[in-house]
C-alpha cells in the first residue's frame, strides 16, 4: 500500500465536483488567535484505530477529498491497521490529541520510498473543527523532525492542484523543488529544511 491506499477509481466527473467543493470550502480570513494549543502530539500506536477513524469522520467531504482524493465515507479495517501498525522508521505517524478530553484532531505521517530511502511521501490531516489554529503547522514541524532523524531529506506530497493551504504548509517545512501535475492532482517535491 502507499500513503493513500484509498480508491482513486472515482469517476472524472465526481472528482471534478469534489475538487470544486474543496475549493469552495477554503475560506480566507479565518480569525486567528495565537496561544498555546491544548493538545499533545505523540507517535501513533496499534490500538489507535478508533482515533484514526474519528479523525477521518471529522474531515468534511472537501477535506477528505483534499487528503485522500476520494469521497469515501469510512476507512476499512485493513486501512486502519495500515495507518496504525507502523514501524516508526520507514512509516511514521504522529497523532494530535486534545489534552482535556483525549479527542483525536489530526494526524501526520510519512512513508519512506523503498527505492530512494532518503525520500518519503508525507500527508497531514486535521479535522475541520480544528483547522486554522496551528495544528497542521505543529504536526508538520514534528513530522519533519522525525523524518530528518530517520535519514529522510526529500519529501513528496500529493494533493489537489487548488490546495494552496497544504502547499503553504509544505513550504513551512521544506523548499519546493518540483511539481508534477496529473489532472486535478499535483505532486510536490521538497527538500526538508
Ligand atoms: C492542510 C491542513 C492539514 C492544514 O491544517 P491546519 O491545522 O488548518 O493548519 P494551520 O492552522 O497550521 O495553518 C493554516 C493557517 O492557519 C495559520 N495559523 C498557524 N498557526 C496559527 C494559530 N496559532 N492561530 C491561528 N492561525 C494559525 C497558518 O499561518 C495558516 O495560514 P495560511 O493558510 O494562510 O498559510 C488542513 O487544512 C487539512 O487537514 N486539510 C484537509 C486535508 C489536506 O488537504 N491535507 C493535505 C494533503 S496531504
Amino acid at each position: 500500500m502507499t500513503i493513500n491506499p484509498l480508491s482513486l477509481e472515482l469517476g472524472a466527473e465526481h472528482r471534478r465536483d469534489l475538487v470544486q467543493r474543496a475549493a469552495d470550502h477554503r475560506r480566507p480570513g479565518t480569525a486567528r488567535r495565537r496561544r498555546r494549543l491544548p493538545l499533545r502530539v505523540r507517535q501513533i500506536r496499534p490500538d489507535d484505530g478508533r482515533l484514526v477513524a474519528e479523525i477521518f469522520a471529522g474531515l468534511g467531504l472537501a477535506s477528505r477529498f483534499s487528503r485522500y482524493l476520494t469521497g469515501k465515507p469510512r476507512l476499512s479495517a485493513a486501512e486502519l491497521r495500515y495507518f496504525t501498525e507502523v514501524d516508526h522508521r520507514d512509516h511514521e505517524a504522529l497523532i494530535a490529541v486534545t489534552r482535556n478530553r483525549g479527542e483525536a484532531i489530526g494526524v501526520a505521517r510519512y512513508v519512506r520510498d523503498r527505492q530512494h530511502p532518503t525520500h518519503a511521501e508525507v500527508a497531514i490531516e486535521v479535522v475541520d473543527d480544528w483547522q486554522n489554529r496551528g495544528v497542521g503547522s505543529l504536526l508538520a514541524a514534528r513530522l519533519s523532525a522525525r523524518a530528518k532523524h530517520e535519514g529522510i531529506s526529500h519529501i513528496t506530497a500529493l494533493m489537489t492542484a487548488d490546495n494552496v493551504r497544504s502547499r503553504r504548509l509544505l513550504e513551512r517545512i521544506g523548499t519546493l523543488t518540483g511539481i508534477t501535475r496529473d489532472g486535478a492532482a499535483v505532486t510536490y517535491d521538497a527538500v526538508l529544511t
